[in-house]
């Protein structure tokens, strides 16, 4: 009897190679997608179902099927644009969540896994940063995520629901090999930037700031594979068989690269010199984001396969190479 998730969010960039990574370890899946941000090309794995989480009537539809677990990616996840247009981002990560909480109960579904962010930590104050670091996220796509991780705490406590938030560093890379990658637009990672000035499709690549308190003075971040984080969701899943409550994990290599060592990573690997130019600070930017990922390891017995930068950027190359959409 095989275990059926709901991937909600999973026509985007996390969501489906979280599906394509669930079909190949036998789950079935199902995708709830409107294609707001997602691409009908990555509905590959399941069934899709076409559905709104900001209509909830239109929710129904996707528990037809009784689903054992849910997956949760359906976001507006752009730390700029959420400090232009905070009521989207309230709108769409908090009421969206509630109204996919509220049918998840409506249809006894018990388990949840959801996206959550390491912007939850606003301006860290160490070097590395663990789970029990304060909250206090500086900009409203943070304080969304926060704000979810707060109600699955009230709904364990009041229904017994039980969940897992992973606080997500920067996802990067690719599944090119099964046809799916980071397709964003407008794009505004650095990794896909950066690759594609390599490739001489963007245009000229911008460095925003180089006088922060770091080894070269360019934001620090702490780079995670897609599908290192697609494993650590199906771990998360199987903890919850026999674990109840509201958990919160980090998930990140717990190494930090400078904007400028990505971009030296990336000439190495494309094979040609990537012009750049420096512009100033990005508005809301940390200046490192390094996470300390201990206890999903010890917990879920997560360990990531793709430790070394050039390994997670020769993956998006391939992607980035040759798209396919
Ligand atoms: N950067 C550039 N040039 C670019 C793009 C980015 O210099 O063209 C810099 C940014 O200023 C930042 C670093 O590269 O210093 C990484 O930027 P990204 O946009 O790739 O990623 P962020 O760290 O801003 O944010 C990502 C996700 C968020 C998540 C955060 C958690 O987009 O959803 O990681 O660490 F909250």
């Amino acid at each position: 009897d095989s275990c059926h998730v709901l991937v909600c969010g999973g026509a985007g960039y996390i969501g489906a190679h979280a599906a394509y990574a669930l079909a190949h370890q036998g789950f079935e899946v199902s995708v709830l997608d409107n294609l707001s941000t997602g691409h009908r090309e990555a509905l590959r794995w399941g069934r899709w179902v076409a559905a709104d989480l900001l209509k909830p009537d239109t929710l129904d539809a996707a528990f037809e099927r009784p689903v054992d677990a849910v997956m949760h990616f359906a976001a507006r996840s752009l730390v700029g644009e959420s400090v232009a247009a905070p009521y989207d981002y309230y709108r769409h990560n908090v009421v969206g969540s509630l109204n996919l909480l509220q049918a998840m109960q409506r249809h006894g579904v018990g388990r949840l896994v959801f996206s959550s962010t390491a912007a939850v930590y606003g301006e860290p104050d160490s070097a590395s940063i663990g789970e029990a670091h304060r909250t206090d996220p500086i900009n409203p796509y943070g304080a969304s995520k926060l704000m979810v991780e707060r109600m699955l705490a009230d709904a364990a406590q009041a229904y017994g629901l039980r969940s897992v938030s992973l606080r997500y560093f920067n996802a990067a890379g690719a599944a090119a090999h099964a046809g799916i990658g980071e397709s964003h637009y407008p794009e505004t990672h650095l990794i896909p930037n950066v690759l594609r000035a390599a490739l001489g499709e963007a245009q000229a690549l911008q460095v925003f700031g180089d006088d922060y308190d770091t080894v070269d003075g360019t934001c620090v971040r702490d780079y995670i594979h897609v599908l290192d984080l697609a494993d650590a969701h199906i771990r998360a899943l199987r903890w919850l068989d026999t674990t109840p409550g509201a958990h919160r994990f980090n998930l990140g290599n717990g190494q930090g690269f400078s904007v400028l060592q990505v971009i030296r990573a990336a000439e190495a690997i494309a094979g040609r010199r990537i012009p750049y130019s420096v512009a100033p600070r990005r508005a809301g930017d940390p200046p490192v984001l390094v996470a300390a990922s201990d206890a999903a390891r010890s917990l879920l017995g997560w360990v990531p396969r793709y430790t070394r930068l050039e390994d997670i950027i020769d993956s998006a190359w391939q992607w980035h190479s040759a798209p396919a959409f």
